[in-house]
């Protein structure tokens, strides 16, 4: 594996699950693979699971680890070819990537949508600049438009609990008082919708995805509707992505909260969410500490679903 930035990526999803299930019960059998081996984490957005749940799969596999936080300690990096480089960023992209992987194997990139220009957003600029001149092997860990380690590791984690051969899944929208990209939404639509899932998305009107993540998924504007019959629940804000609403917050309806009384028109479904979560805006205190609720081993599950993209991309390096 070269890179690791979409759904299509990681191949057939059957057997990337059945490979994770494997890794997850012989995490430390492919120490090997990384003897010698550097991973390097560049992060240009704060992190607390992604961070560690990568490190910790990287150590798994017998890596060594650099990480570098580039709004700390480090220069302020250009990222547009033909600026007259006078202001406060002294080095630009163009050589810090190709520098920064001279000294690794595998490059692991966080960087999160500006919010402000929606073209350069969804052109991905940032992370397809490392795929392009870094000469190693690149994974994204949640780039402008999409989250592909979360998606999978959500996928992971509803595959653990499901109780009907096919589920109804439900995504959720709910309020948030900051604008917030459509990574997560937008790459769990794009995962889910791959699988043998059926897929609800719910959210107030203004908040339409990129149909090219949401295509086979069934919109329905009424989130009590949606959530009848529903075995898992996934919530999460995102900012508008529509024309000149992009990037803005539309509502903060708090009727959009996910709340027990919400939860009940469901077919006792599992509460996810990908974390970080602000409580009683998204969910109420009693819905994310109940015993259906999977927030925790779901983010278990990023160090497996690092793990997996780690090992294919060492088993292209041997
Ligand atoms: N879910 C997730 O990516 O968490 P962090 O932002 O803390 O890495």
């Amino acid at each position: 594996m070269k890179k690791f930035t979409c759904v299509e990526d990681i191949g057939p999803l059957k057997e990337a699950i059945e490979e994770a299930l494997e890794v997850k019960r012989n995490r430390f059998s492919y120490k090997h693979l990384g003897e010698n081996k550097t991973l390097l984490m560049i992060f240009f957005n704060s992190s607390l699971r992604t961070r560690l749940s990568t490190q910790k799969a990287a150590m798994n596999l017998g890596m060594n680890v650099m990480v570098l936080d580039v709004n700390q300690g480090a220069w302020k990096l250009e990222t547009e070819r033909g600026v007259v480089m006078d202001g406060d960023k002294a080095e630009h992209l163009l050589e810090a990537i190709p520098v920064m992987g001279s000294y690794c194997d595998i490059i692991g990139v966080r960087s999160f949508a500006s919010l402000k220009d929606r073209n350069e957003d969804y052109e991905e600029r940032v992370i397809e600049q490392f795929i392009k001149y870094s000469g190693r092997p690149v994974f994204s860990m949640e780039a402008a438009t999409r989250h592909p380690l979360q998606s999978f590791a959500d996928l992971i984690t509803i595959e653990e609990h499901k109780r009907t051969e096919r589920p109804k899944v439900v995504l959720t929208w709910a309020p948030h008082p900051k604008a917030l990209p459509q990574a997560v939404a937008n790459s769990f639509a794009e995962w889910v919708t791959k699988g043998d899932y059926e897929l609800v998305i719910t959210h107030p009107k203004g908040y339409e995805l990129d149909e090219k993540f949401t295509r086979g998924a069934t919109i329905e504007y009424d989130q009590r509707k949606a959530f009848e019959g529903a075995d898992f629940v996934y919530a999460k804000n995102w900012s508008a992505y529509e024309g000149e609403n992009y990037g803005k917050v539309l509502s903060t309806d708090m009727d959009w909260i996910v709340d027990s009384e919400k939860m009940a028109l469901t077919n006792n479904a599992f509460f996810m969410h990908c974390l970080p979560v602000r409580r009683n805006m998204i969910v109420t205190d009693e819905v994310i500490e109940a015993p259906t609720s999977l927030v925790i081993p779901e983010a278990a599950n990023r160090e497996i679903s690092a793990q997996v993209v780690l090992k294919r991309m060492l088993e292209g390096l041997q």
